[in-house]
């Protein structure tokens, strides 16, 4: 009975998620894995129902089991599917769509084959774990307008929390905006020094990668001194020789 009371601890990364769905929402989690963000929500009256769905029997079965350890069960609605078709979240009315934890294309690829994401006021989040970029870039060109990007750290990892919705807009992004996206502008986030500079040292590997393999690197120099001319702005000196 202890046990139904409990509460999930979640790491700074899924508490980012989590923080970004909307109060009263009604999020579907897709590739829910262990089911945390949509039982921590639910826990803390942030919604009242939710829908976690995976494309695999064993991650939705560990879902469940999670589920009902917090005591939430009844209020999750588990899907076994691909994507979000699949698992047709026009039946429980969603509103909030997380797609966390997997890499920018394959969540570029899970939102294209969804018309249910180009429904206006539907959002979007989504976390990236690798080719950020990519999955900028898909956002710009297919329309879905970026409403708020946020860090967090994990050891001397960055992660990036993009929430979008679909407004039909396609925009031409700088290609450094690609790299770094929104967050350079937040002036209250102390982790965006660091961040840049974390950015600025894989950009500076990149172009003595291309360097060595004959590759043009004009565009991604440019990239480099962009970021660094981002920091300064926020009064923060990036040595790049140093990096
Ligand atoms: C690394 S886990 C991430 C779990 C959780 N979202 C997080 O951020 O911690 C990725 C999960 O996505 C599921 N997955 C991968 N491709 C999927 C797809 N096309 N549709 C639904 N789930 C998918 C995997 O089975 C796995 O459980």
């Amino acid at each position: 009975m202890a046990s139904k009371i409990m509460l999930p601890v979640l790491d700074d990364r899924l508490l980012l998620i989590a923080s970004m769905v909307r109060e009263g929402a009604i999020p579907l989690d897709v590739g829910t894995d262990h089911a945390y963000v949509p039982i921590y929500l639910i826990k803390n009256k942030i919604c009242k129902s939710a829908v976690a769905s995976d494309i695999n029997a064993k991650p939705l079965t560990k879902a469940c089991e999670n589920a009902q350890r917090f005591g939430v069960f009844e209020k999750i609605s588990f899907r076994l599917g691909n994507g979000i078709a699949d698992v047709h979240p026009e039946q429980c009315g969603v509103t909030d769509i997380i797609i966390a934890g997997m890499g920018g294309e394959l969540i570029a690829e899970i939102i294209a084959k969804s018309d249910y994401t180009r429904i206006p006021g539907i959002r979007l989040i989504l976390q990236p774990m690798s080719t950020v970029q990519e999955l900028r870039g898909f956002l710009a060109e297919m329309g879905y307008a970026t409403i708020e990007e946020k860090l967090c750290r994990a050891g001397d990892k960055y992660y990036t929390c993009i929430v979008a919705e679909y407004d039909g807009v396609r925009r031409e992004v700088p290609p450094v905006r690609l790299v770094v996206g929104s967050v350079a502008d937040d002036e209250s986030d102390p982790l965006v020094n660091g961040f840049l500079e974390k950015t600025a040292a894989k950009m500076k590997r990149r172009i003595e990668g291309r360097r060595q393999g004959g590759l043009p690197v004009a565009r991604e120099e440019e990239i480099l001194r962009e970021i660094c001319e981002l920091a300064r702005a926020r009064g923060y000196e990036i040595d790049t020789e140093a990096l």
